[in-house]
């Protein structure tokens, strides 16, 4: 499966420590531009996972990636317990302070998402270290970034939606992900689904990515 995520509901104090791990993230200039969504009510979960299976179909693979149809609904299968897990949590862009001027926006924007990496790496790791499944997903963003999303749950037009995670219970034990060769990533072709399928398998070696006093 896709997130390996039970439908066991998180208990309250753990949903508290998750979103204080991501809340307690670095951010440029200390502004913690960020705000959340907690969906944790069975029918609005539902209706986000729903949406989320749609978007992944027809932004994702459809448009960005351009996977055929047949391939595509293949894939998707693989989101079904989309449907049934406990909670989601929409991160969001929320910066409450006007630090730069208007000629420094956009790189204010990008301190924001750096921060916002941040915020949801932190929350991800929290949830691991307390037996959660997370899996972050951009996938709303190509719907007109996060509309969708934003009417849902009558988010403000100067709020941006960064990701979404479900969250819960992982129904197996994590697994070590494979070491995979560079050329991997380097060899990938777009619209091959072996290589597709190749590049989501496992992560590269240390030594593939770290250069030493030297790029
Ligand atoms: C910014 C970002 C956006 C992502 N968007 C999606 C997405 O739309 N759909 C999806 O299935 N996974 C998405 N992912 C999850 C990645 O596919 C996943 O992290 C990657 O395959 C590595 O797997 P791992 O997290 O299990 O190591 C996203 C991850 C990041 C960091």
């Amino acid at each position: 499966v896709c997130c390996g995520i039970k439908t066991d509901p998180v208990p309250d104090e753990m949903l508290k420590q998750v979103l204080q791990a991501a809340i307690s993230a670095p951010s440029a200039a200390n502004t913690q531009p960020w705000s959340f969504v907690t969906v944790t009510q069975p029918d609005l979960v539902e209706k986000v996972g729903e949406y989320l299976i749609y978007a992944q179909k027809k932004f994702v693979f459809g448009k960005i990636i351009g996977l055929s149809e047949a391939f595509t609904d293949h894939l998707s299968r693989l989101y079904a317990d989309f449907l049934n897990v406990p909670c989601f949590i929409i991160l969001c862009r929320n910066q409450r302070v006007k630090l730069v001027p208007d000629e420094y926006q956009d790189v204010l924007r990008d301190w924001d998402l750096c921060s916002l990496g941040g915020a949801m790496a932190n929350l991800m790791t929290a949830a691991t270290a307390l037996g959660l499944g997370t899996r972050w997903f951009g996938g709303p963003l190509p719907d007109n970034r996060g509309q969708t999303l934003k009417d849902m749950f009558s988010i403000p037009d100067h709020v941006e939606i960064v990701g979404v995670t479900p969250l819960g219970f992982h129904d197996e034990p994590l697994k070590d992900r494979p070491v995979q060769p560079l050329s991997t990533l380097t060899g990938f072709k777009r619209k091959d689904k072996y290589s597709l399928a190749a590049l989501l398998k496992g992560k590269v070696a240390l030594e593939d990515v770290v250069h030493m006093n030297q790029f």
